[in-house]
């Protein structure tokens, strides 16, 4: 079965209670049950992750190395400025998708800027909780068509 893991970033443990009006009222858990649910329907077993500590998500990102198809990520704040985030998503050649659940092109200019979109495959962000689905399904859409071409991810 193709595994997925979702990666949630510093403060995302808070969903529900944050800034509700831009992070909307679903909590964390019930969002990575959604996501299971989501991925159990496509074939594809979703394993989720949260930590406020860069470190710990790198950790995470390296044990990912032959586990999983796809990852994907919102690397919260980190976005804008973990170049060793970066560097661990480029390290481990596994095929990303960035995840934002607020539209960061449109919020202050220093979240604008993602650090991490350079080594990532596609970015989906501005959707609330559907972004994470979206992203679910562009990593559903990639194991499939690598299944298709002989084991090789196709953009
Ligand atoms: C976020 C956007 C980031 O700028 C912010 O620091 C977050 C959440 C989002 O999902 O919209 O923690 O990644």
């Amino acid at each position: 079965m193709a595994r997925v893991l979702v990666l949630h970033g510093p403060n995302l443990n808070l969903l529900g209670e944050r800034e509700e009006e831009i992070y909307g009222r679903m909590t964390l858990d019930e969002l990575n049950r959604e996501l299971k649910e989501q991925g159990k329907a496509a074939g594809i077993e979703v394993e989720t992750y949260q930590s406020n500590h860069e470190g710990d998500l790198i950790d995470q990102i390296h044990a990912s190395r032959g586990r999983f198809d796809v990852l994907i990520i919102n690397p919260g704040a980190l976005t804008h400025y973990s170049f060793a985030l970066c560097d661990a998503i480029r390290a481990v050649r596994l095929p990303v998708v960035e995840v934002h659940l607020s539209n960061i092109y449109s919020r202050e200019p220093w979240r604008r800027r993602s650090v991490v979109a350079p080594a990532a495959w596609g970015q989906v962000c501005g959707f609330g909780h559907l972004s994470y689905k979206l992203a679910l399904s562009a990593a559903s859409n990639l194991i499939n068509r690598k299944a298709e071409s002989n084991d090789r991810y196709l953009p």
